[in-house]
């Protein structure tokens, strides 16, 4: 039931609403990916969260953060090739992100009164499913699939402060990689074990844990953690080392566990959790006879220290100023650019159509020369030209175009009168350099 209680300055009403009357008129079911699931008092999830569920930010070309999965991807495509030529690690990165409470905690041993697993922290669907809080939701599955190697990408969901560097969305990659005793070992197999057979030896230490012996869980160590520093390097330092330091940390399903920071420019930056799986975890999905490591980073964090954003809601704008920045293909992995931000300050389009040239000695005409012409008079008060219509004339087989001039200053909101002033240069300057007619 609503309740009015006043109205304000813009001639809409403010409405409160009762919490007893909202709890008893949830919904039975939530939709959420054309499915509707029944809703119970664990239900948190709001309209806000729902309508961004499909943006599927990681799989839109050019977006900054399909950037960096596609560097990472390359990253673990080019170095990990297995006997036949095959890249070793298999990619997962269009899991729905419902999961069971069983997937996100109970399979990763969260103990049950863990506080992540709070209404607090956590968007539950209903007492059973959530939406996923980290991709390492999906380890167990993927294990007990019989995977070796695998990353997975996704989104992840939770309920955080609200800042500039925290959003209710993120994004995830996480990586795993078992290895049996051969593999291991591999010459030295013989003479080696994954589990440990002196009985006092058979204890969890800082460096290991209780069945595995020391010189697995060492060589899996270096394993994981060189792979990781190869990974940062490449990303961040395509022509500088990158510092970087280990740190002890602690997850329900790593043990030894690290974190990895880095310094980059001056600041040093939290930028992965990683471990030696729990045995417990590879015994439960099948796989009793390995030894595996794993890590979990943000991808969010990893993008706004490498392109240089100071805010992440800027991620889920569908502002030109913000996505046409990130608009180039990046075949080698390597491209680093820095994100200017987005103005915000109005944008002000104006469209442009023209005939163009016949082609000629004097004119050939040339987008790309349109568009220098534009930078040059227009200067940084032009965030963006589109070219939004192009079509040819039957009769008179003539072509038009139509670009669509985006006028934005990053410090004022511009005036008309200026904006104008402006336009009228750009078409003179392209009819006398470019000999197209203005329609
Ligand atoms: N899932 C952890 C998080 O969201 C990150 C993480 C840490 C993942 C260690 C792992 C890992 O796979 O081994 O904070």
């Amino acid at each position: 039931m609503l309740i009015r209680i006043s109205k304000n300055n813009f001639g809409k009403f403010n409405y409160i609403t009762s919490v007893r009357c909202y709890s008893s008129q949830k919904a039975p079911t939530i939709n959420l990916f054309g499915k509707e699931y029944p809703t119970d008092d664990w239900t948190n999830i709001n309209k806000s969260i729902q309508d961004k569920l499909e943006r599927n930010l990681i799989h839109q070309k050019y977006h900054p953060l399909n950037h960096l999965v596609n560097k990472i991807k390359h990253f673990f495509y080019k170095n990990y090739i297995n006997r036949n030529g095959n890249p070793l690690f298999s990619v997962y990165d269009n899991f729905r992100p419902i999961v069971s409470v069983e997937e996100n905690f109970d399979s990763l041993l969260t103990p049950k009164d863990h506080v992540s697993r709070s209404k607090k922290d956590c968007f539950y669907v209903n007492k059973d499913y959530l939406l996923r809080a980290h991709t390492t939701a999906h380890d167990n599955e993927l294990i007990r699939s019989g995977l070796n190697c695998f990353l997975t990408f996704g989104d992840v969901y939770r309920r955080d402060e609200i800042d500039a560097k925290h959003y209710p969305i993120f994004h995830q990659c996480d990586g795993v990689r078992l290895f049996d005793k051969n593999e291991l070992f591999r010459n030295a197999a013989n003479e080696m074990d994954i589990f440990e057979k002196d009985p006092s030896n058979l204890k969890r230490t800082s460096e290991k844990q209780k069945n595995y012996t020391l010189d697995a869980c060492k060589i899996v160590e270096y394993d994981l953690k060189n792979t990781l520093t190869n990974l940062v390097q490449f990303i961040f330092g395509t022509s500088s080392k990158i510092n970087m330091k280990w740190v002890d940390a602690t997850f329900p399903f790593t043990h030894p566990s690290w974190e990895l920071e880095i310094e980059y420019k001056g600041n040093w930056y939290e930028v992965l959790g990683c471990g030696i799986l729990e045995q417990e975890i590879l015994t439960n999905a099948g796989a009793e006879n390995h030894i595996a490591w794993a890590f979990g980073l943000g991808l969010e964090r990893w993008a706004m220290i490498l392109y240089d954003i100071s805010d992440i809601r800027v991620f889920w704008s569908t502002d030109n100023g913000f996505l046409s920045q990130f608009k180039f293909d990046d075949p080698t992995h390597t491209k680093i650019i820095k994100y200017k931000p987005v103005s915000v300050y109005p944008p002000c389009p104006i469209d442009i159509s023209f005939w163009l040239p016949e082609p000629s000695e004097t004119f050939t005409y040339n987008s790309n020369d349109f568009y220098d012409l534009v930078r040059d008079v227009g200067g940084d008060l032009v965030e963006q030209v589109t070219l939004i219509d192009n079509f040819e004339n039957k009769k008179t087989k003539k072509t038009s175009h139509c670009y669509r001039i985006v006028y934005r200053s990053m410090d004022k909101t511009l005036s008309l009168a200026e904006v104008n002033q402006l336009h009228k240069l750009i078409q003179t300057k392209a009819a006398e350099q470019l000999g197209v007619k203005i329609r």
